[in-house]
This record gives C-alpha cells, sequence and structure tokens, in this order.
C-alpha cells in the first residue's frame, strides 16, 4: 500500500498567513498540518509516499525533507501538479508513482483523530475498490456529500446547493488502481476541476465496490482560521505534559503543558494544555488553556489563551486578553505611548484586527 498526501494548490483562503507559506504548514499545537497526515499513514505501516505539490513544493520540500525523520524506512516522492485543477487531476499526476498499488489519499489539510490504521487493515481484508469516510456536519453544503441506502452509498456530489443528506466526505479515500479509469471518464466541475466526488460516483455508476466508513472521532478540514483554532485545541485536550524550559518560583504551571528547551518564564502563570516552542520568553504573562506559540517569541505583561502565535514573534504589555487569535511569523504587538492617544498599525494585506 503507498501512501498520496495532496499538498498542491494556492491556499487562498488563510491569507494572509498563506502570503508567506502554504497553508499545510501552518502549525497545529506547534507542528505543520501536513505532519499529521504523514505520520498518521508511517503509523499505518505506509513507508512510500507521494506529495503532490504546487506552487509551494519549496517550502513543502524544506520542511518534509526525503522523509526520514519520520521513520528510517519512509521514502517521501514530490509530484508537481502544474495547477491546482482538482483532487482527481492530482491522483491523475500520480499515475506514476502509484502504478497498481492501492492507496490511501490523505488531504493534506485535513487531520483524523483516529489516524488510518484500521481503515488500512479493512481495505485489505475486505478488498473494495474504493474506501469513502464519511461524518455527519451541520454544513453539508461546503463538503461532498453521499447518500445512503441500505448502508450503501448510491450518490455523490461535490457542494451540493441542496443536500441530500448530512454525511460528508472526510478527505481520507483508499482505493485501488481503477480509480484512475474513474479520473479519466468524468469531466471538469462548475469551477472547472476534475472532482474526485465525481470520479467516486463513476465507481458507483459502474458496478465496482465503494465501501463506506463512519467516522467516530473528530475530523478537521483546516482550511479556514477558525477551523485551525479549533484544531488547535482538539490536539491539545490530549497534550502530554514535559517541562525543559526554566520556570521560577514566581511562576506557575498547571495541566498538561509543554515548555521546551529553553523556554524562560519569569512571574507568570500557564494553565495548560498549552505548549511553548523553544527560546520562548514569557515574562509576568497569562497563559491559557488552548495556546500554542512557537519558538523564539517574547510574551511580556500579556495574557492570551485559545489562540496560535508563530516563530518569532512579540506581544507586549497588551492591557486586555488576546483570545481565538492566530498571529504570524515575526510579527510584533505593543502598547503605544499614552499621548497622542492612537493606534498604530503596520498590517499585511486581508489581515484582521478586532479592538474593542
Ligand atoms: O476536506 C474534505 C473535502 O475536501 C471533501 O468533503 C470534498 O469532497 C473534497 O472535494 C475536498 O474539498 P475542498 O474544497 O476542501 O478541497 P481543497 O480545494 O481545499 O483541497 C484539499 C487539499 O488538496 C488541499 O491540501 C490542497 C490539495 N489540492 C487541491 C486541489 C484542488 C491539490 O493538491 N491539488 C488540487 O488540484
Amino acid at each position: 500500500m503507498k501512501g498520496l498526501i495532496l499538498s498542491g494548490g494556492k491556499g487562498t483562503r488563510l491569507r494572509p498567513l498563506t502570503f508567506t507559506q502554504s497553508k499545510q504548514l501552518v502549525p497545529v499545537a506547534n507542528k505543520p498540518v501536513l505532519f499529521y497526515g504523514i505520520e498518521a499513514l508511517v503509523e499505518a505501516g505506509i513507508r512510500d509516499i507521494g506529495i503532490i505539490v504546487g506552487d509551494t513544493r519549496e517550502e513543502i520540500q524544506g520542511a518534509v525533507g526525503d522523509g526520514s525523520r519520520f521513520g528510517p524506512e519512509v521514502r517521501v516522492t514530490y509530484i508537481d501538479q502544474p495547477e491546482p485543477l482538482g483532487l482527481a487531476h492530482a491522483v491523475l499526476t500520480a499515475e506514476p508513482f502509484l502504478g497498481r498499488e492501492p492507496f490511501v489519499m490523505y488531504l493534506g489539510d485535513n487531520i483524523l483523530k483516529s489516524g488510518v490504521s484500521s481503515l488500512v487493515e479493512e481495505f485489505v481484508r475486505r478488498k473494495p475498490n474504493a474506501l469513502i469516510l464519511l461524518t455527519e456536519v451541520p454544513n453539508p453544503r461546503m463538503f461532498g456529500v453521499a447518500e445512503l441506502s441500505g448502508g450503501r452509498v448510491v450518490r455523490l456530489v461535490e457542494k451540493p446547493k441542496e443536500p441530500k443528506s448530512n454525511l460528508a466526505l472526510v478527505g481520507v479515500y483508499l482505493f485501488d488502481h481503477n480509480i484512475f479509469r474513474a479520473a479519466k471518464a468524468i469531466k471538469p466541475s462548475w469551477r472547472n476541476e476534475l472532482e474526485i466526488t465525481d470520479a467516486i460516483q463513476y465507481l458507483v455508476e459502474n458496478g465496482f465496490e465503494v465501501q463506506p466508513h463512519l467516522v467516530t472521532g473528530w475530523w478537521k478540514d483546516t482550511g479556514k482560521i477558525e477551523d485551525i483554532l479549533e484544531a488547535n485545541r482538539l490536539i491539545l485536550e490530549s497534550l502530554e505534559g514535559r517541562v525543559e524550559g526554566d520556570v521560577d518560583a514566581d511562576s506557575r504551571v498547571s495541566g498538561a503543558v509543554v515548555l521546551e528547551r529553553g523556554v524562560v518564564v519569569r512571574s507568570s502563570t500557564i494553565r495548560g494544555p498549552a505548549i511553548i516552542g523553544r527560546d520562548t520568553e514569557i515574562v509576568e504573562s497569562y497563559i491559557g488553556p488552548f495556546t500554542a506559540i512557537q519558538s523564539g517569541c517574547r510574551i511580556v505583561r500579556t495574557e492570551i489563551e485559545h489562540s496560535i502565535v508563530l516563530e518569532g514573534s512579540e506581544i507586549l504589555d497588551i492591557g486586555s486578553r488576546v483570545d481565538e487569535s492566530l498571529i504570524g511569523r515575526g510579527v510584533r504587538i505593543y502598547k503605544c505611548p499614552p499621548k497622542p492617544s492612537v493606534y498604530r498599525f503596520v498590517v499585511g494585506d486581508k489581515g484582521e484586527i478586532g479592538i474593542k
């Protein structure tokens, strides 16, 4: 069994962060979203992994490397998709890499709590042509949607205006080689993409076995900023604490908290679950639950919770609590002098600032 991770595309919905990096590399609990997919494949025993890349190939390759950081026998092959023409187009682009082997396809911006090991076992044991994952969602219009009848898949529609069910397609699929035939048979959709949903519908219509599997644990498509924050919260919920940093006697650390090497905590309270990356300084501050702060940051006389702060940023003397925020790399947030009473902003395109 091989693995195929889709990390092409342009990631426009996560601007402004995606001006500087691909959306699959945005950190959730201080780890790029993409790494959760790679780790899930490796945990299921898959060693040969192809990653579909587009404009952001260099950054992705820089972060993932040859795959050896994920295990001694893990090999990553980068597959260029010149344009993001759809998930089924990505599958066709990967055909020379995949050959006749069955494979797990994992969307690089998805995180599936339960991993894929049991799915791989199920696929190997029952040998359907495709195994698709479904879960109930409140907003099915945003996803591929499945209609079941008597436990069988009867229809799949991509982002339907009038969904016939609330069962969304999760971004993890298992296929045998018949998916290539299906992807070659379909036509581009209204958004000019070759939809994987249509390719699976082709399999259904042409007598191939498409097995549905209902996901019970949580799943997140991190395509939007609020979803990233929610994924961060869900991952941190099962964090195991580890303190390698230096905490002074005036500080209190409680709950599951990871303080990496070189972290300095002075006269502060950290209430987990929270993770603080290497060499970050926390001074006279409160770090609340569900906060992930990357390396080389400075948080001084500030309260922050349920937020993500990327590397090298500073938040200094903020009077009220910073909440539900996603702060990019090398950002500086500070208090202006009392006179004149002004705000000073240097904000990138499509930034967002909420003030009271
Ligand atoms: O997240 C689950 C949903 O993912 C499913 O319910 C939908 O049926 C499925 O079509 C897909 O919808 P999205 O609109 O969310 O897909 P998105 O364009 O965000 O692409 C998902 C990942 O695949 C993302 O990491 C970028 C990558 N990609 C996307 C396209 C269109 C590629 O590598 N190549 C592509 O051509």
